[in-house]
């Protein structure tokens, strides 16, 4: 990519484009398309095709998605299938027209069939049945990638998609009513730790296994295969390391400093028991993750916290 190319990132404000946005402005890019959702709602057909006529992109990071925690996917539904196929249908079809170089897709480990072995490879695409809460999200991601394969069959379009897993950093979701579990424990402990409480409830059995990416290091990935992926085929990218949520909230009492007790809820959910992605396919592209986890989550810490 052209250190002068046009390059749009759709959903700049969010965690994932925001990295996108800080590491292509330190690479020295300096053509870089924003527009926040009221500028341009992604969802509205004829204002996305007046965007691409305007602005013609070179390439285009389709990092916008409604996107949420399991009872916002649950309850939501409607919302979630319909914002994301629309999001998707538009910006893929007019990168088409406008004649895009490249376009990245950003789907998640969701689009993978709820039985699926583990740790979950590219192939398991399409294999399976769905977890059933967040099914109407996932329909909508597997349309991306299709759309992306298509246009790529029929009209030859340099469209990629690629599957990050869980990932925490800068910008994210601190809300504990629909947090990620990585930010929300970091809230929890830190609350506890600023209150003087003696324990911290950590929700479900404390066994299941997940993994986690800074978001730094999927943008790192996200470069790395606009510059060198053409296939047609999705791309893990994680780090290939899980842990359990007991040695992830011990690493996240560690960082915070809280001196109290952990006390797992076990009438709480625990999930799928573990949720790993295959980036052997990644791996053998060239790329490697590098921000180990204590590492990030002490830096994200201190950002969000503001503390020293
Ligand atoms: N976070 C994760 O752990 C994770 C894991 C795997 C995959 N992903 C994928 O990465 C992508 C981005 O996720 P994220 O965590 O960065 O999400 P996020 O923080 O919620 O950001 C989403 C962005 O999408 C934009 N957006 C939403 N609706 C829009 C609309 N109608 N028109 C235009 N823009 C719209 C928002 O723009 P405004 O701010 O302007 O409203 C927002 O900046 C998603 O595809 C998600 O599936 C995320």
């Amino acid at each position: 990519m052209d250190l002068n190319s046009k390059i749009y990132v759709a959903g700049h404000r969010g965690m994932v484009g925001s990295a996108i946005v800080r590491l292509l402005e330190k690479k020295g890019y300096k053509h870089i398309i924003t527009r926040t959702s009221k500028e341009l709602d992604l969802r509205n057909q004829l204002e996305v095709q007046q965007f691409f006529q305007a602005e013609k992109p070179e390439i285009v990071i389709l990092a916008a998605a409604k996107v949420g925690g399991i009872h916002a996917n649950n309850v939501y539904r409607a919302e979630f299938i319909y914002d994301n196929l629309m999001m998707e249908a538009n910006v893929i079809h007019q990168a088409y027209v406008s004649k895009v170089e490249k376009l990245l897709f950003l789907g998640s480990s969701c689009i993978y069939p709820k039985l699926a072995p583990q740790p979950l490879k590219e192939e398991y695409l399409l294999t399976g049945v769905l977890e059933a809460t967040n099914e109407p999200y996932a329909i909508a991601k597997i349309a991306g990638i299709k759309m992306c394969e298509a246009y790529k069959d029929q009209y030859g379009c340099n469209f990629i998609s690629a599957m990050p897993t869980n990932l925490y950093g800068p910008n994210d979701n601190y809300d504990l009513n629909n947090s990620h579990v990585l930010p929300a424990l970091l809230r929890k402990f830190h609350e506890a730790k600023l209150s003087g409480a003696t324990e911290v409830e950590v929700w479900g059995s404390g066994s299941p296994l997940r993994e986690f990416l800074h978001v730094d290091d999927l943008a790192a990935a996200c470069y790395f295969l606009l510059e060198q992926y053409t296939g047609k085929e999705i791309v893990n990218i994680g780090s290939g390391v899980d842990l359990t949520i007991k040695e992830l909230a011990t690493l996240i009492k560690e960082v915070v400093g809280f001196k109290g007790e952990l006390k797992f809820d076990a009438t709480k959910p625990d999930g799928t028991p573990r949720k790993l992605m295959d980036v052997s396919k990644l791996k053998n592209l060239g790329w490697e993750y590098s921000i180990n986890l204590k590492d990030g989550i002490t830096s994200v810490y201190k950002d969000a916290f503001k503390t020293q």
